[in-house]
């Protein structure tokens, strides 16, 4: 049910861009308004939500720990999976950024039986969410890149290279971008692991599948824009340049596809800043992550920690001594001795 709340809100979405300015000619909201406003909302909304969070006091070190930790000289200690300095973290950080290592790590839970017949937990390596997500997150940023011929002129060398390298099997044309397969591949692999894996759609609530869907619903149209309706790509540019100037103009051959297209992406910006796609600003600032694990190197203080002087064991019984003997409670040093050492 929630995957079907979410599909209908990215194809009511879809339909609403598609009637605005197909039918209703209203390209000036879809074309101008919407799209300074998505942008706007971006930028704002994130900026905010990494302040919040970059304010929000951190008392404790609790960076997860995935290897051993440094000890006595003669250990080997996992440099990365446990770093005790401001480096290694960053390196740390770096790496789970480029290659998703915690994600490599996954497993799943099976329960099989012991050779008594009882049951038992047994715990497997599971790689496809992990290639997935891999295969989705680089194939976006591919095309995240590709697309920004449409708003530089001159198109910038580095993005020339990343089309071409993108298209280079030469399949058909317009050439086929192995981004665009590649995309899909890992969407719709990461959407039937919500769909048919019983435990997995036990946890997925419709904003998960809205995210899906939407992004889902962005390539789509983009495939069918290049492949099938071939839109006046010249149009398109000459229109996003425009927006870029801050001088608007809307070419009469854009297609209604493109501001379907146009809508739902606007939609995404929109939706990011508060939806479970902050994890891409939220990583940097995940305590688990971005703290080295140095509680015994460092003495670490939470400074919510009402100010207490210390009382040692020693103070505390110059303190009552006479009374702890009086009472027949046992004393380190008897009142005499402590009186000659004053
Ligand atoms: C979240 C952002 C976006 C995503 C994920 C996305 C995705 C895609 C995909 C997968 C395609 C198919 C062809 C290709 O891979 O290049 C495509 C095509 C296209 N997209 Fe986007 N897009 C995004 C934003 C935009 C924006 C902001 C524009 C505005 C100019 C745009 C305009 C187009 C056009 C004109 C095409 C057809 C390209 C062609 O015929 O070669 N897209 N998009």
């Amino acid at each position: 049910m929630n995957a079907l709340y979410g599909l209908f809100l990215v194809c009511a979405l879809a339909l609403v861009a598609l009637m605005g300015v197909g039918g209703a000619g209203l390209t000036g909201l879809f074309g101008i308004a919407i799209p300074y406003v998505a942008v706007a909302v971006f930028i704002v909304g994130f900026a905010m939500k990494i302040f919040d969070w970059a304010k929000s006091p951190v008392p404790f070190r609790i960076p997860t720990t995935a290897g051993q930790q440094k000890s006595l000289d003669w250990i080997p200690y996992n440099r990365f999976d446990n770093p005790v300095n401001n480096r290694d973290t960053v390196v740390r950080m770096i790496l789970e950024v480029v290659t998703f290592r915690s994600l490599f790590r996954n497993t799943s839970a099976h329960l099989g039986k012991n050779p008594q017949g009882g049951p038992q937990v047994a715990y497997f390596s599971e790689k496809w969410l992990w290639l997935a997500a891999i295969l989705f997150h680089y194939s976006f940023l591919t095309i995240l890149i590709r697309h920004m011929r449409f708003f530089t002129e001159p198109v910038p060398w580095l993005f020339q290279k990343l089309d071409w390298a993108d298209s280079v099997l030469q399949i058909g044309q317009p050439a086929l971008y192995q981004t665009d397969l590649l995309i899909m591949a890992g969407l719709l692999w990461l959407l039937a692991r919500r769909i048919f894996y019983p435990r997995i759609r036990y946890l997925s609530n419709a904003a998960d599948y809205f995210a899906l869907f939407l992004i889902l619903g962005i390539v789509i149209s983009g495939i069918y824009m290049r492949y099938v309706a071939h839109v006046d790509i010249v149009a398109i540019k000459q229109y996003s340049m425009s927006l870029v100037m801050f001088s608007p103009t809307i070419p009469e051959t854009i297609s209604p596809a493109f501001f379907v297209h146009f809508f739902l992406v606007c939609v995404l910006l929109i939706y990011f800043p508060f939806s479970k796609l902050m994890h891409l600003g939220g990583v940097f600032l995940s305590p688990t992550r971005n703290l080295p694990n140095d509680t015994r190197i460092n003495h670490h203080e939470n400074p919510w920690n009402p100010k207490i002087k210390p009382h040692s064991y020693e103070a505390y019984e110059d303190d009552f001594r006479e009374a702890m003997v009086e009472a027949g409670l046992p004393v380190v040093k008897q009142p005499d001795e402590a009186g000659a050492e004053k």
